[in-house]
């Protein structure tokens, strides 16, 4: 049997025709969402992912700034930027592209952005709210892949979710998303010993490690979930962290890559930032 697809380019339509809707209803009210994204330097994976970040602001009546700085620019002009943005009325959302050049501290960087424009959720205040459990910004990413389960109506309460990948874009903030919505959740990284025996145990195995078909058939329970959140270019072309035509004979639900979870993470750049806009009405 063949896995279901779990397709995010559809489900992420949806949601970018409803925050259309929606802006326009904030537009009536006098407020334009605007973000603002920054890029420095010149890396190519940066520049497509903002690229993306840009047009589907526009398409959803947003204004949107990218501030593109070259590959120079020191910590202290950027968080001089930032400042800027941070006292712009007119600027609801802060995106601050990564990864930055290494002379930069991102920490440094992320910190200095306000939280309540920090539409990434990276900002510790976020985190902080994340952790805890109480309402804030949630990394674009993550919550992206929650509300694709969601709109399958996958259940999760109960289940046992692994995830390949500590990240703090991705795996880090996605296991407390899970524990919210009650999965036993098991994270996975680099060092762990034996991983197929963890894998093969979870009901919902999200791959996010940035290594190219690391997840095999044999690694993978039949029946269960597979999100796979991996973009690896590669010469043959695009290709995730799972071995998507070997493992969709024996999942219940995969991702593809593309078309998977990315066309999502963009979906909730663009709520989080008309959820900012909405937030300085009030
Ligand atoms: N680089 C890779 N993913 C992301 C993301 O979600 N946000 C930002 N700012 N940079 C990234």
């Amino acid at each position: 049997m063949t896995a279901n697809l779990l397709d995010g380019k559809k489900i992420a339509s949806e949601i970018r025709e409803n925050v259309a809707r929606r802006a326009e209803e904030l537009k009536a009210r006098g407020v334009v969402p605007g973000l603002a994204v920054i890029l420095v330097g010149e890396d190519p994976a940066s520049k497509v992912y903002v690229g993306q970040k840009e047009k589907a602001c526009r398409e959803a009546g947003f204004k949107s700034d990218l501030l593109r700085l070259p590959e120079s620019t020191t910590q202290e002009e950027l968080l001089s930027v930032i400042g800027r943005l941070n006292a712009d009325p007119s600027v609801h959302g802060i995106l601050v592209q990564l990864p930055l050049p290494s002379r930069i501290d991102p920490e440094a960087v992320i910190a200095a952005i306000d939280p309540a424009k920090d539409v990434d959720g990276f900002h510790p205040v976020n985190v902080g709210h994340l952790v805890s459990g109480v309402p804030g910004m949630v990394p674009c990413t993550p919550l992206g892949i929650v509300r694709m389960l969601e709109s399958y109506r996958i259940p999760l309460a109960g289940k046992h979710a692994v995830i390949v990948g500590r990240s703090s874009i991705v795996g880090k903030p996605l296991a407390h998303l899970l524990l919210a919505r009650d999965c036993t959740v098991t994270v996975c990284h680099s060092r762990t010993q034996d991983l197929a025996y963890f894998t093969r145990q979870a009901d919902v195995l999200v791959a996010a490690a940035g290594r190219p078909k690391l997840i095999t058939a044999d690694m993978v329970k039949p029946g269960a979930v597979v999100v796979d959140v991996g973009i690896n270019r590669l010469e043959s072309g695009l290709a995730g962290d799972v071995d998507f035509e070997a493992v969709r004979e024996v999942a219940g639900w995969i991702t593809p890559v593309p078309g998977g979870v990315g066309p999502l993470t963009i979906a909730m750049l663009l709520e989080n930032t008309l959820a900012a806009a909405t937030r300085s009405l009030q």
